[in-house]
């Protein structure tokens, strides 16, 4: 399975902060946004993802992440000019994708859990379309997803103003080969956007949509306003500081899921040592942290 990490879009809901800088490289604690969805696609077991930016933002992503292999990954760039929706993504990366299976994360969507990881890679080959449901206070916002007491999807709705559950779509999907020519043949929204979740209802219409929810114990934190931005990295910072391990720290991710080995994950440590980011790495190379694997 390939990965799309969608880091497209204006940031306008965070403007001014992110006039100059690209919304997901803004920090969230001690990391940049960028770095948590895609240790959600490490987690996952995935390496070959192509990370979707804006025409302008593009050099500063390459910047930061070149092109992967420095943590046993292949990265490759793909081009969204303009914010026309994230089901894009998939005709952007539709010769990446080369008809096989797709996860698609949102480059501002973090997500944290126990056994998260296990559970992501587990879905690696989705016989169609894979979502997740996870509670929100208020899910207008969101993509609402209504089903019955065996977990069938009943609807899935975008936005409505009248929710029909408080189980709401994050930024985390799995498509099988089929997910290119659905996007294709879409529409755009009355918001002029390709919706992911006409992609979702499409598979629901074909009787090929799985709705797993998350775990109450899983977070999935908003960085859209200025307050998500810094509950998020609050969050983060508690844990962190209170455990003594990372969330979204792509280097363990990838060093745990085995696309790194000890004598990389110890060179990778060297020019981070000054930020405390470094020590944490070559702390992880500790025999009694390795013990502490989950
Ligand atoms: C998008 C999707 C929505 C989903 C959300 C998750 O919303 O359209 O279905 O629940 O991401 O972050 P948007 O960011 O476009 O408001």
């Amino acid at each position: 399975m390939r990965g799309i990490l969608l880091a497209g879009g204006t940031g306008s809901r965070l403007w001014p902060i992110t006039q100059a800088v690209s919304k997901q490289l803004m920090p969230v604690f001690d990391k940049p946004m960028i770095y948590y969805p895609l240790s959600t696609l490490v987690m996952a077991r995935i390496r070959e993802i192509m990370v979707i930016t804006t025409v302008e933002d593009q050099p500063q992503f390459q910047r930061l992440l070149g092109d992967g292999k420095q943590w046993g990954l292949s990265l490759t760039y793909g081009l969204q000019p303009r914010p026309e929706g994230i089901a894009q993504a998939f005709i952007i990366a539709r010769d990446f994708l080369a008809g096989g299976p797709a996860a698609l994360v949102l480059g501002d969507n973090i997500f944290h859990g126990v056994g998260l990881g296990q559970m992501l890679a587990g879905h690696n080959s989705p016989a169609g379309g894979q979502i997740f449901g996870h509670p929100v206070a208020d899910p207008s916002a969101y993509g609402v997803v209504d089903f019955d007491p065996s977990g069938r999807v009943l609807s899935i709705e975008e936005k409505p103003a009248r929710p029909k559950s408080r189980y709401v779509v994050p930024g985390l999907y799995f498509y099988n080969g089929d997910v290119v020519d659905i996007a294709g043949q879409l529409k755009p929204s009355d918001r002029g956007e390709l919706e992911i979740t006409d992609i979702n209802q499409e598979y629901l219409r074909r009787g090929t949509l799985n709705l797993t929810l998350l775990d109450r114990g899983t977070a999935w934190l908003d960085t859209g306003t200025f307050a998500g931005l810094v509950q998020a990295g609050e969050y983060v910072r508690v844990i962190e500081e209170r455990q003594g391990f990372k969330i979204g720290c792509v280097e363990e991710a990838a060093w745990r899921a085995g696309f790194l080995d000890d004598d990389e994950l110890y060179a990778l440590a060297g020019p981070l040592t000054r930020s405390g980011y470094g020590d944490y790495l070559l702390r992880l190379l500790d025999w009694k942290e390795t013990a502490y694997l989950r």
